[in-house]
C-alpha cells in the first residue's frame, strides 16, 4: 500500500527527485509523438466521433477493420531514430476508448478486435530495439465507457470510472518493463484534480515506476508543462507538442494534408526555439490505417535527422536558457542556442549572408575560436570592441537544408547587448 502524501508533501518529494529523473529528458530535446487508433481509419481527425456525433456502437464497428500491418511500430521507431529523436510517445488509448494492448480492464482493445495483437507491446519492443525512451499517452476522457460522462454528476459512476482509469494505467505500467513518460491528456468531464483523484492515483502509479516523468494534464503540475500547437517557452520544464500539419493529430488523407505539412527547416525552427529556451519538441506523426507513415512526414523527418547528425551539438544537451534571438547578427539574422556553461554560442542562420561576411552586433568580448559546426572549418574574424565580423564565409549557405550553424567559443560567458551602438532603439537609454 502506497502511503498517500498531502499535495505539498507530494510536490516536495517529486521536486527532490526531479533533476535525477529528468536528466535524460533535458538532454533529449526531441521526441516523436504517434497518434494511432480507430480514428486513423476514418482519416479525418481523431475527434471525428464527437465532431460528427457518431453513435458509440456504430463507431465501435471500426475496431473490426482495424488492421495495422505487421511491424508498423518498428517503422515508426526506425523513422524516429533516423530523425534524431530520443524518445517516442504513443497513444495507448485515445479519447475513443480503444486500448491498443491486451487489457483486462478494457475489453474494447486490439487483442479482442481487429488485428488481435498487442500494439503497445510492439511499440515498446521497437523503442527498445532503436534505443528510444518510451512514453505512454493515456487519455483521461473516454467516449466508449458508459461512466465516461456520467462520472461528472454521479458519484458511484465516478468511483467506477476512476478505478477503470487506474486499472488501465496500472496495466500499462506493470506489463511492459521500464516506462519513461506517462503522458496524460484531456481531464474531462471532471475539471479539477480532486475530481480525478489525481494526487492519490499518481502517487500509486509512481510507486510502480519510480523514475517516471509525468506531464501536467491530470490537473496537477507534476514534471513538465505541455504547450500545444505552438512552441512557447515556459518557466519550468516544458515540451511543445505539435501536429505535423497544424490540422490533425490523427491521420488525414494525404492529398489534403500535404499542403499543410511542415518542411524540415520549419521543424528546425521549432527545435531552435526549444533548444535555446530549455524545452523539448514532441512532434507528431499520424500513421495511415495500416500503420505506415505518410511520405509527407518521412521526408522532412529524415532531413531533420541528417541535419541533426551534422549539427546536433546545437540542439541536444541541457542548454543554458538564452535571451538572444532575432537580433543576434547583422545580415545573417541568426537565432541562438547556448551550451550549458554558457561559453559556447551556436548561431543558427536562417538567412545566409552575401559576400562572405557577417557582422554580429553587441558583443563586448571576442571569441577565441569560430567554426562552422557541421565541418569544423575555421572562420576568420575581427573584433572592434562591440562587434564581431566573421570573414571568409562560404558564398552560399554550406548546409544542404539551408540552415547552417556557426559555433563561437569564448573563454568566459560573453557579454552581449544588442543595442550597444544604437541606444536610441532602447528608449534612448544607453546602459553601456
Ligand atoms: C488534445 C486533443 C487530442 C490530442 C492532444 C495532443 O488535447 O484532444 O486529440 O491527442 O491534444 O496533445
Amino acid at each position: 500500500m502506497t502511503k498517500i502524501l498531502s499535495k505539498p508533501d507530494y510536490e516536495r518529494a517529486i521536486a527532490a527527485s526531479r533533476d535525477q529523473r529528468m536528466a535524460w529528458w533535458r538532454e533529449a530535446r526531441f521526441g516523436v509523438f504517434v497518434h494511432f487508433g480507430l480514428y486513423s481509419i476514418l482519416g479525418r481527425h481523431e475527434w471525428a466521433q464527437v465532431q460528427e456525433n457518431i453513435p458509440a456502437e456504430e463507431y465501435a464497428k471500426l475496431a473490426d477493420s482495424f488492421a495495422p500491418k505487421p511491424g508498423a511500430p518498428r517503422e515508426w521507431a526506425r523513422l524516429a531514430k533516423a530523425a534524431g529523436a530520443k524518445y517516442m510517445v504513443m497513444t495507448t488509448r485515445h479519447h475513443e476508448g480503444f486500448s491498443l494492448w491486451d487489457s483486462k480492464a478494457n475489453p474494447f482493445n486490439s487483442v479482442n478486435y481487429g488485428p488481435h495483437r498487442d500494439i503497445v507491446r510492439e511499440f515498446v519492443d521497437a523503442c527498445r530495439e532503436f534505443d528510444l525512451r518510451i512514453g505512454f499517452y493515456t487519455s483521461l476522457m473516454d467516449w466508449h465507457h458508459p461512466d465516461g460522462w456520467k462520472c461528472a454528476f454521479d458519484n458511484e459512476a465516478r468511483r467506477r470510472f476512476l478505478d477503470y482509469i487506474e486499472a488501465l494505467n496500472t496495466e500499462l505500467l506493470t506489463q511492459y518493463g521500464k516506462i519513461d513518460i506517462l503522458w496524460y491528456d484531456v481531464a474531462r468531464p471532471m475539471d479539477n484534480w480532486e475530481g480525478w483523484d489525481s494526487l492519490a492515483r499518481n502517487q500509486r502509479l509512481r510507486a510502480l515506476q519510480p523514475d517516471i516523468i509525468i506531464n501536467d494534464r491530470s490537473l496537477l503540475d507534476e514534471d513538465f508543462g505541455t504547450p500545444e500547437g505552438h512552441v512557447t517557452a515556459r518557466d519550468r520544464d516544458w515540451e511543445a507538442c505539435m501536429t505535423f500539419n497544424d490540422i490533425s493529430w490523427g491521420y488525414v488523407d494525404e492529398e489534403q494534408a500535404r499542403a499543410y505539412a511542415y518542411t524540415a527547416p520549419r521543424i528546425l525552427k521549432m527545435l531552435n526555439t526549444c533548444s535555446h529556451n530549455c524545452g523539448n519538441l514532441l512532434l507528431n506523426i499520424g500513421p495511415k490505417p495500416d500503420g505506415s507513415v505518410p511520405a509527407d512526414a518521412v521526408e522532412p523527418l529524415t532531413g531533420v535527422g541528417e541535419w541533426l547528425a551534422r549539427n546536433g551539438e546545437a540542439v541536444y544537451g541541457a542548454k543554458r536558457r538564452c535571451d538572444r534571438d532575432r537580433f543576434e547578427g547583422g545580415n545573417g539574422l541568426c537565432a541562438t542556442s547556448v551550451s550549458a556553461d554558457g561559453k559556447t554560442v551556436y548561431l543558427w542562420n536562417w538567412i545566409w549572408p552575401h559576400g562572405g561576411k557577417m557582422g554580429l552586433g553587441g558583443y563586448f568580448t571576442a571569441p577565441k575560436r569560430v567554426t562552422l559546426l557541421a565541418t569544423g572549418q575555421e572562420v576568420p574574424f575581427s573584433f572592434d570592441g562591440q562587434r564581431i565580423v566573421l570573414e571568409g564565409l562560404p558564398e552560399t549557405c554550406p548546409d544542404p537544408l539551408g540552415v547552417a550553424v556557426i559555433k563561437m567559443e569564448f573563454d568566459a560567458v560573453p557579454e552581449w547587448h544588442v543595442f550597444s551602438r544604437y541606444p536610441q532603439l532602447n528608449g534612448g537609454r544607453s546602459e553601456y
